[in-house]
């Protein structure tokens, strides 16, 4: 008999570090399930340098990213590609996380085929469609195809319910990104910034609602910190949009106490945050992964979707103002009371068991029975 064949779908970053956990546990069933990896390839070095940290790499690659990709062309070539793909393999199960326009297709193509979606960090939402854009469109638009909903927290389950998804299908099991930094971060042996005796300011941004002006505010606010804080070295890994890169580039690139350097692996950023004093990024996986550590975080964006770090006292939106990010970076550089209330190591995202459950689920709808190993008990 045929074992029934069960496909993750990568294209980017976060793509790779949050699915390589789920696809490296279904890899330990491969007696019961064949599992396969797809790549849009939507990104390309940074998809390669993510699934790297985990040794993995894809089976089947579309190679679509081009510099200066617009979205209905990551759509249109994604869907296509994925569309053939699905034909040619017949899987029984498609499997893909978050919410980029990666993910997007792989729920579109899977529903045009009829093929049964797994979607894991399910349930994330802010409270308009335009804000992240385009991600708040893609978690939603994938939500309506999804068989199985991979909800990372209690809020993200409430949020699926709310919309009229049936409670049966929706399932917590935190975030596999905590899976994965504690997977990275317990085999890294890497070292930041070891001469510098100062504090250290990581600092991230590529966001497209962020592009242009609010770039340029959110480097200006990075300098004015660097003017009133001499112990302060700013570290910037560099998104590879040529569009980020410029702008950065152009404010931030002379100071001498600014490091921009090429976007580091996984296991190596995961050091270089624990080395910072304080994060300042509009990333959604570096929000959810510096609680984890106790590093305070500024979320450099108008809204999020992930408001359970802001609960537990870890981040705090400041969103694209220049005033604000000085003044909060400000008092959390300055004030000891105010930086420890907020440097406190938690984990609101996960336990670090989200792919063991995932697993569990995705095989219990394909039929399998597969051990629980006490899962849902943390
Ligand atoms: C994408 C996702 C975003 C996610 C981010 C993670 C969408 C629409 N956006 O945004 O949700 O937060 O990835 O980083 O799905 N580039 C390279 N090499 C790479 C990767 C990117 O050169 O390995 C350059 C290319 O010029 C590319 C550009 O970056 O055209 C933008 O990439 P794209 O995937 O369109 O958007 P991101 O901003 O990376
Ligand atoms: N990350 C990385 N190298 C970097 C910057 C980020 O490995 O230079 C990791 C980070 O730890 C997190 C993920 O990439 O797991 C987040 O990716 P990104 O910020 O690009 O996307 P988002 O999470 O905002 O969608």
């Amino acid at each position: 008999m045929h074992k029934p064949i069960l496909m993750c779908v990568v294209g980017t970053r976060p793509d790779a570090i949050k699915t390589a956990p789920v696809y490296l546990e279904l890899k330990a069933y491969e007696h019961l399930v064949e599992s396969v990896l797809v790549s849009t390839g939507q990104h390309r070095e940074m998809l390669d340098q993510a699934l790297g940290a985990f040794g993995i790499e894809a089976d089947f690659s579309l190679n679509i990213m081009r510099h200066g990709q617009t979205l209905s062309e990551i759509t249109e070539r994604g869907l296509h590609g994925l569309d053939k793909l699905l034909g040619q393999l017949e899987p029984q199960f498609v499997i893909a996380q978050g919410d980029t326009t990666t993910t997007f297709v792989a729920g579109l193509a899977a529903f045009y085929r009829r093929i049964p979606f797994g979607h894991i960090e399910a349930g994330l939402r802010t409270d308009t469609i335009w804000d992240p854009f385009p991600e708040e469109f893609n978690r939603r638009a994938v939500s309506l195809v999804a068989s199985q909903h991979y909800a990372p927290t209690k809020l993200a389950q409430k949020n699926l319910e709310t919309e009229g998804i049936s409670c049966g299908k929706i399932f917590i099991t935190g975030n596999t990104g905590i899976d994965a930094v504690q997977y990275v971060g317990s085999n890294s042996t890497d070292t930041w910034f070891e001469d510098w005796p100062g504090r250290v300011i990581l600092l991230t941004t590529h966001r497209r609602e962020n592009w242009g002006e609010p770039q340029i505010r959110i480097a200006e606010a990075a300098a004015a910190i660097l003017d009133r804080f001499e112990d302060v070295l700013l570290v910037v890994p560099m998104h590879r949009n040529p569009k980020v890169r410029e702008v950065l580039e152009k404010i931030l690139g002379c100071h001498p106490r600014v490091r921009m350097i090429e976007p580091p692996a996984y296991s190596a950023f995961v050091q270089l945050m624990k080395r910072a004093t304080l994060i300042l990024s509009d990333s959604g996986g570096v929000q959810e992964e510096a609680p984890a550590f106790g590093i305070p975080v500024l979320i450099l964006r108008d809204t999020t979707e992930r408001p359970e770090g802001i609960k537990s006292g870890n981040a705090v939106l400041v969103g694209t103002d220049k005033e604000q990010i000085v003044l909060q970076s400000t008092l959390l550089l300055s004030d000891k009371t105010a930086y420890e209330k907020m440097a406190r190591a938690v984990s609101p995202y996960g336990d670090g068991r989200a792919a063991l459950r995932i697993r569990y689920l995705a095989l219990m709808h394909l039929g399998i029975e597969s051990p629980e190993e006490a899962m849902w008990t943390s």
